[in-house]
């Protein structure tokens, strides 16, 4: 199958790659883009480890094939920390022991940080909602929901 060239933007950088028409983004990602930051967990929509935002929306990477990125500005959790300096998510999720082994966390890093951007001081609950989409095997969900809570305390006091 002949590939196709794609044009699109990652964190902020133009970017030009070759991908097959059947390939998802999170192959393209993971594969000939290197950026393998992005987790696979299902590869069906179900587990959210794949969450990268489109034009500032959270999608599964793995139910977007390649080539719908064209033209987009696509956010990867390689975006996310700016140099050495982490996000206070990040940071937050370290502090808090918010992961265990660490496949679900970029996902929910991209999902809590899509929340936060649309809700600064969210309930319990709306943390919860907002990361239902995201599954995590290893920590039972309440250390991440408290680093979230944190966060975004601390972002508001810093605003
Ligand atoms: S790998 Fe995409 S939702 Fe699970
Ligand atoms: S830390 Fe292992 S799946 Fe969440």
């Amino acid at each position: 199958m002949s590939k196709l060239h794609i044009a699109t933007s990652i964190n902020g950088e133009p970017v030009e790659f070759l991908a097959d028409p059947s390939a998802s983004m999170l192959d393209a990602l993971r594969g000939p883009l290197g950026l393998t930051g992005t987790k696979e967990g299902c590869g069906t929509g179900d587990c959210g480890a794949c969450s990268i935002t489109v034009d500032g929306r959270l999608v599964c990477a793995c139910l977007m094939l390649a080539v719908e990125s064209e033209g987009h500005e696509i956010g990867t959790i390689e975006g996310m920390a700016q140099g050495d300096h982490l996000h206070p998510l990040q940071q937050k999720f370290l502090e808090m022991a918010a992961l265990q082994c660490g496949i679900c966390t970029p996902g929910m890093l991209m999902a809590s940080r899509a929340l936060l951007e649309k809700n600064p001081d969210p309930t319990e609950e709306e943390v919860r909602f907002g990361l239902a989409g995201n599954l995590c095997r290893c920590t039972g969900y309440d250390k991440i929901v408290r680093a979230v809570l944190e966060t975004a305390a601390e972002m508001r006091g810093a605003a």
